[in-house]
């Protein structure tokens, strides 16, 4: 029975471009599971999309100088862009700024003020006098109350991951030009978290089997500590989802961005599904409780991730569907959350004001896709942060992906192609020696270790695995020597030849979620018509706010997660080599570019 996998990957706010450090924590690791799983034939959702809302996006368009909503949208091209080109296959990635979002996301608040989890409460928030404007969240910086981090904001600490309270941040000061600030009195709606925390603790331990000890150690620890206390989910802001009540006071407040950005893994589910043939086919992924729901984050997410937003679910239980379709029935909650360490550049944190920064963009108009992949997730931070280092990136690409998986690929595809005329040898597959029946044994037990790991969201080791194999086959080669054989037993090479092809074959579908711009080349070079994945593009959307574009995926149908069934005699189509060599001085290049 194919399984429903949803791949939900954090929401990029529209304020800074994507860097290697946002791709290696969450949209890469995304993609390689729900290609692996599409590749299972299991039925994959992925979905994301640009955070549009709330004080960064405010920020970055004040400081531009320009209307909030002409900034989001060009982040939001410039995202499609590069997702695109880096093969991160959304299914949809859209925005928080449509009409179907906030209309689910009014409904998720409804149904939690129907539970009884919200109540209304006046806090003291900073103000300025001069601009006439209430500051929340990262309109104010100071230094953190818990860990004395100076750079905190008023709602979060990077430093130490805490969620703030704003009145009880050190030396609080505004982004630039709001004068003096106060703290006044005003009305907002909070989730009560508290009530809802034994459920919370609950979810994370039914889940400690299979949670990074990072992810389960940081979130139940918190709560151990601190518990789950209430916090408000409405701001005093001009740009984001209206506050759905009819009361004056409330025209001019928001949905808190964190509280409605994480609706956005079930509004994007929804919004695919009204794009789609079948309209009412996201519930296969949300109200299917044999569902699996993988979300893909970074550390600075975990808290949203594995407290705020099961509590969000189990908050508006079977009364989000009641209210939404008429029909009570509760929604999936997620099955892990498989979140990220980081990653620094050169040994220094990635800054993207310094410029310290690899871009996804730009790093394309070098390199290519499979190329940054590779490094990207043997040196993926899952455990712990890692580095990018550009000698290593060239090492690693020359040592490894050259020379261990691209060369094994080229040399034995173009030998064969060109001693045995365009066709894989015809050999009689009863004549296979033993060394032939281990290699190729080896490489279809590869399918349940490569796999495994990646069941397991353990990506590093899911690929070192394959590396293992293709080093195996390299290992096979030499001893059986094809080359020189076929000067004295042609036959004999005929043997090694086919065993090597075979497992190449094989191997190309086991390298496939991470590199899949090549595995799809080498698809057909060996004359395969049907491909291993679908297609990416952009749809225009249409809704009460506006358009929007939305990058779609659409896959192809089949289980391809199998060993190779190449056919003695199977016609091949010209090879060529899939990778490049790199040049030591890319090192220096790229170093010179950093903090410019
Ligand atoms: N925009 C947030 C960030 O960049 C992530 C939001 S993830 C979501 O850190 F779940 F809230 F959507
Ligand atoms: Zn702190």
């Amino acid at each position: 029975m194919p399984e429903n996998i949803l791949i939900a990957i954090a929401w990029p706010y529209a304020n800074a471009e994507i860097h290697v450090g946002n791709i290696t924590g969450s949209h890469l690791p995304g993609d390689i599971v729900a290609r692996y799983h599409r590749l299972k034939g299991n039925k994959v959702l992925m979905v994301s999309g640009t955070d549009s809302h709330g004080t960064p996006v405010v920020i970055a368009a004040d400081k531009a100088g320009r209307p909030v909503e002409e900034v989001y949208k060009e982040f939001h091209d410039g995202f499609l862009e590069v997702f695109q080109g880096w093969g991160i296959t959304y299914d949809l990635f859209t925005t928080t700024h449509t009409e179907n979002h906030f209309k689910v996301s009014q409904t998720i608040f409804l149904a939690l003020q129907k539970n009884g989890f919200l109540f209304k409460q006046l806090s003291k928030q900073w103000y300025s006098p001069s601009g006439k404007k209430f500051l929340p969240d990262r309109y104010v910086e100071g230094t953190c109350y818990i860990c004395a981090f100076e750079g905190a904001r008023s709602d979060q600490c990077d430093n130490c991951g805490n969620v703030l309270e704003p009145d009880k941040l050190i030396n609080p000061r505004a982004k630039t030009g709001y004068g003096a600030l106060e703290l006044r009195e005003t009305e907002h709606f909070y989730l009560d978290l508290s009530k809802l925390e034994p459920d919370v603790k609950k979810f994370l331990k039914e889940r400690a089997e299979h949670m990074r000890d990072t992810v389960l150690g940081e979130s139940l620890g918190k709560i151990e500590a601190e518990g789950l206390k209430p916090r408000p989910i409405t701001r005093d802001l001009d740009w984001g989802i209206p506050v759905p009540i009819d009361e004056k006071g409330w025209e001019t407040k928001k949905l808190y961005v964190w509280f409605e950005a994480v609706i956005g893994y079930l509004s994007a589910a929804v919004e695919w599904g009204q794009l789609s043939a079948e309209k009412e086919s996201w519930r296969e992924w949300w109200t299917n409780p044999k569902a699996k729901q993988f979300h893909f984050i970074g550390k600075d997410n975990i808290f949203f991730h594995t407290s705020l937003w099961p509590a969000e679910l189990m908050g508006v239980g079977s009364a989000f569907m009641e209210i939404f379709t008429g029909e009570e029935i509760p929604l999936t909650l997620p099955y892990d959350v498989p979140a990220n360490q980081f990653m620094n550049l050169e040994k220094q944190k990635i800054s993207g004001s310094r410029n310290w920064a690899v871009w996804g963009r730009d790093a394309l108009t070098r390199y290519d896709a499979d190329a940054l992949r590779y490094y990207l997730t043997a040196n993926m931070p899952e455990a712990k942060d890692s580095d990018w280092d550009w000698a290593e990136f060239v090492a690693r690409n020359n040592n490894e992906l050259v020379a261990t998986w691209g060369n094994l690929a080229n040399r034995v595809l173009s030998f064969c192609y060109k001693h045995w005329d365009g066709h894989v040898p015809d050999v009689d597959e009863t004549t296979l020696r033993p060394a032939d029946l281990d290699l190729i044994a080896t490489i279809e037990n590869g399918f349940d270790t490569v796999g495994t790991e990646l069941e397991a969201v353990r990506l590093r080791s899911s690929l070192g695995e394959a590396m293992k194999l293709a080093t195996a086959v390299n290992v096979y080669l030499d001893v059986n020597a094809p080359w020189t054989a076929i000067k004295t037993d042609k036959k004999a090479a005929a043997l090694t030849v086919f065993t090597a092809l075979k497992a190449i074959d094989s191997l190309k579908v086991m390298f496939s979620p991470f590199l899949p711009f090549t595995s799809e080349k080498l698809n057909t070079f060996f004359g395969n018509e049907a491909p291993l994945f679908g297609e990416q593009y952009v749809e225009e959307i249409k809704d009460s706010l506006g358009i929007h574009h939305g990058l779609k995926y659409r896959g192809v149908k089949g289980t391809q997660w199998k060993p190779s069934e190449l056919k003695p005699g199977a016609k091949l189509n010209q090879p060529a080599p899939l990778f490049k060599k790199l040049e030591e001085s890319v090192v220096e290049e790229e170093r010179a570019r950093l903090g410019r």
